[in-house]
């Protein structure tokens, strides 16, 4: 083509698209109009009515009491009906039902002076009645699509159950596998965590906060609670700020940007203040440094605890809270107790009141309940749309898409739908366990047990025979702490011999013998912290007996957390990491047992060779004293005398039942300007006989920097599908955003230099090639 010709092709193209670009950027322009248009009418309206509120009405909108159904420490709250219509409550946390929650917005609306509604609040987290697998195993799928639809449909069903605010999405970055909220987060990734944020809040909120069929997001626990020292729940955390900026926060921010509509503060301390008081975090950072405008609540009990905190009585912690930004009042009754006496002895100040109030309303006026208080108690909706047919499909398919596998010697896997398979292990018969933590609405007593749903699927192809093999753990006590919320596990006292004996005789008759071993779903989550985290020591000696038959183990982990599989993984052929997968888990654990499904998890946590190494993350720093390369000990390097540096299951692992090779990487070029880009590429082939998923991984790394940068910094991935011979080619285009962190004065910079770009199947299993930014 000459010039000429193309000069007037493009001209022409650009006259062409010119009105649709000037209507694009009309509609754009009515609806930032609409939008503020929509804030004025809100503001107004606010302004009105916070115009005939007394203080004490105000006070109220503050207040967060529970309606009692699932909480996470003892109520303290009571005679509810009186006080709403008092108008002392703001809203309600853990009360549902279309008809309970309309009787008990009733009391507002009908009985309280100014006919406020009230927001109903719960913990959603990983589904509602439909449960998906716990957000940790989620996050294994690395799939943002499927990850935001069953946080859609998460607010379908709770919505449609009179719910209209969830305490989610929880992203809080750990890497530590004995704190036991790592389960409920994405794991140890902020770049992969960040996305996941935004996901969520995307699928809660949908596109309108007003729709009967959203949730109000409210991201937690601000911030880094993930980090609790010692991985023990509640403790205290002391991070620098480069680590608090580059590493921890970004995920709070992704939901901010993403337009979360709440936000809950942690339970502990940040540089010596309590979340809950800290001023700098709520006022400084969040609301001033990202613009979050929407509303901040505390955890629960929150404000009483600084009293334990050691912050003064409840009366001052109460001043201290709102005043350093506090809306709302989780369950602990200090704002609604104290701040009309603390006004009045001109301890807070009636602007922070108001300002408090204006959050708490305005969060009811975008979830337009004051122009319906009753669009979420539809009992029709609730009928048609919790547990729905398709609900149920994306559960099994999510948990399917979340297992991990782990290790797979001799294609143990998948298994063959013929003959006998001995199920054995305490955790093969619960169907109360499958759900996980944070399942409070699941149907515990109707959710099917591996046994179970091995026999649904299969028929009578396979003939599953089971036997409990070891209990839970030796330790009775320690088993009623591990197995609480009706989460329920068999136990048998006979002498410990007598029940492996009687597993081992029927697992010696079997073709194959599937352990079902690991955690009941208690012995992670929420105050569920543990310093050992091995598959308890009676377990392991069941699947050394089952090992001695000489027929083929395979390992169905449960957990919630990175264990320490060191002496499994020498062991046992086949491992499949199945977390707590939710409603559907039994089918789907079938469904890739037996290779209707090909595995195509990958970890988003490190798992350890033994406790002593934790915290071990793919990102780490590289220290003055690295080992030299294919070391394992050298002395006066960074290292241990007894094991080392390498993780068992580095973060990002993850087998199939076929095999992907990766050709090399091709740059486009191997430097670039800001500004400017490179594109990396790389051809992936499923080189062996199932069809499969694999999640193509990049990572960088800056080798010269003003301050010490990471070895590897995940940037990009791709989950794509291969049918055997297939091959792919994937390409990723590197620009100087990719490459920005916050330096020593936090300012988001991308220096100049040398850096190395890595691509593969996981953080250790990597092509690499270098580059540089000029
Ligand atoms: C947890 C929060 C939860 C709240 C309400 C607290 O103990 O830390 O994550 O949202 O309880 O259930």
């Amino acid at each position: 083509m000459n010039m000429n010709k193309l000069l007037i092709l493009t001209i022409a193209a650009i006259v062409q698209a010119a009105p649709m670009a000037l209507a694009q950027r009309n509609k754009n322009k009515n609806l930032a109009l609409q939008k503020t248009e929509k804030a004025v009418d809100m503001n107004a309206f606010i302004d009105d009515l916070m115009g005939k509120m007394t203080v004490e009405e105000k006070i109220g909108q503050l207040n967060l009491p529970t309606g009692g159904e699932a909480t996470t420490g003892s109520a303290v709250n009571s005679d509810l009906e009186a006080k709403i219509k008092a108008g002392q409550v703001g809203g309600v946390f853990s009360l549902t039902t279309p008809e309970r929650v309309r009787k008990t917005q009733e009391l507002a609306v009908n009985h309280s002076r100014l006919k406020i509604p009230l927001i109903f609040g719960q913990d959603v987290i990983h589904g509602y009645k439909t449960l998906f697998p716990i957000p940790l195993g989620l996050s294994a799928t690395w799939d943002m699509e499927l990850i935001e639809k069953t946080a859609r449909i998460a607010a379908t069903e709770a919505s449609a159950d009179g719910l209209n605010w969830a305490f989610s999405p929880m992203v809080d970055i750990s890497r530590d596998p004995r704190w036991g909220r790592i389960s409920e987060g994405s794991g140890e990734d902020t770049y992969l965590g960040s996305l996941i944020s935004a996901a969520m809040v995307r699928g809660l909120q949908g596109h309108d906060l007003a729709a009967n069929n959203t949730l109000m997001a409210c991201f937690k626990h601000f911030a880094l609670y993930g980090a609790a020292e010692s991985g023990r729940d509640y403790n205290t955390t002391d991070m620098s700020l480069h680590r608090m900026y580059n590493e921890y926060l970004p995920p709070y921010k992704a939901a901010v940007d993403a337009g979360a509509g709440s936000v809950m503060m942690s339970f502990n301390d940040i540089n010596g203040t309590p979340a809950t008081a800290n001023k700098w975090l709520m006022q400084d950072v969040l609301r001033g440094q990202w613009g979050f405008d929407g509303l901040i609540v505390t955890d629960y009990t929150g404000i009483n605890e600084l009293v334990d905190h050691g912050l003064g009585n409840l009366q001052e912690v109460s001043a201290r809270a709102l005043e350093a930004g506090i809306d709302m009042d989780m369950v602990g009754e200090g704002f609604l107790t104290t701040l009309k006496k603390s006004l009045d002895e001109g301890k807070v100040t009636q602007a922070d009141i108001d300002r408090a109030c204006r959050k708490v309303l305005e969060a009811k006026y975008k979830l337009g309940l004051f122009q319906d208080p009753y669009k979420y108690c539809d009992e029709g909706r609730a009928k048609k749309e919790i547990l729905s047919k398709e609900h149920l499909a994306l559960a099994r398919q999510a948990a399917a898409e979340s297992f991990v596998l782990l290790k797979n010697e001799n294609n143990t896997l998948p298994l063959k739908k013929a003959g006998t398979v001995a199920l054995i292990g305490p955790l093969a018969n619960t169907g109360s366990n499958m759900p996980g933590t944070w399942s409070v609405n699941a149907d515990l007593e109707n959710t099917q047990s591996l046994l179970a749903g091995m026999k649904e699927v299969l028929g009578t192809s396979v003939n599953v025979v089971h036997s409990l093999g070891t209990n839970l753990l030796s330790d009775a006590k320690y088993q009623e702490r591990a197995t609480m919320f009706g989460r329920e596990i068999p136990r048998d006292n006979r002498p410990e011999e007598e029940i492996i004996g009687e597993a081992v005789n029927i697992a010696s008759n079997a073709d194959v013998i599937v352990a079902a071993l690991g955690e009941a779903s208690e012995m992670s989550g929420e105050s569920s912290s543990r310093t050992d985290i091995s598959i308890p020591e009676n377990q392991r000696n069941l699947l050394e007996a089952l090992l001695k038959t000489g027929k083929p183990v395979v390992l169905v982990l449960f957990t919630g957390r990175p264990l320490v599989l060191t002496w499994e993984q020498e062991h046992v052929p086949a491992i499949l990491n199945v977390w707590f997968g939710g409603t559907e888990a039994a089918k789907a654990i079938t469904d890739v047992l037996f290779g209707d499904v090909n595995p195509s998890g990958k970890l988003t946590a490190t798992f350890p060779q033994n406790v002593g190494q934790v915290p071990i993350y793919y990102s780490h720093k590289n220290t003055g004293r690295p080992l030299g390369e294919g070391q394992w000990f050298q002395k006066f390097r960074s290292n241990y005398l007894d094991v080392s540096n390498e993780p068992l299951y580095p973060f990002g692992y993850g087998l199939s039942y076929t095999n992907f090779s990766y050709g090399d990487i091709q740059l486009s070029k191997d430097s670039f300007a800001a500004g400017d880009s490179i594109t990396a590429s790389i051809t992936v082939t499923n080189t062996g006989s199932k069809e499969g998923k694999e999640i193509v991984q990049f990572y960088t790394r800056d080798l010269v920097g003003s301050v010490t940068r990471p070895v590897k910094e995940l940037k990009h991935f791709e989950k794509i599908s291969l049918k055997p011979g297939e091959s792919k080619t994937i390409t990723f285009n590197i620009t100087a955003e990719h490459l920005k962190f916050y330096n020593n004065e936090l300012q988001y910079v991308a220096e100049p230099g040398a850096f190395k770009l890595f691509v593969g199947s996981s953080s250790q299993d990597v092509k690499e090639k270098d580059f540089s930014l000029l």
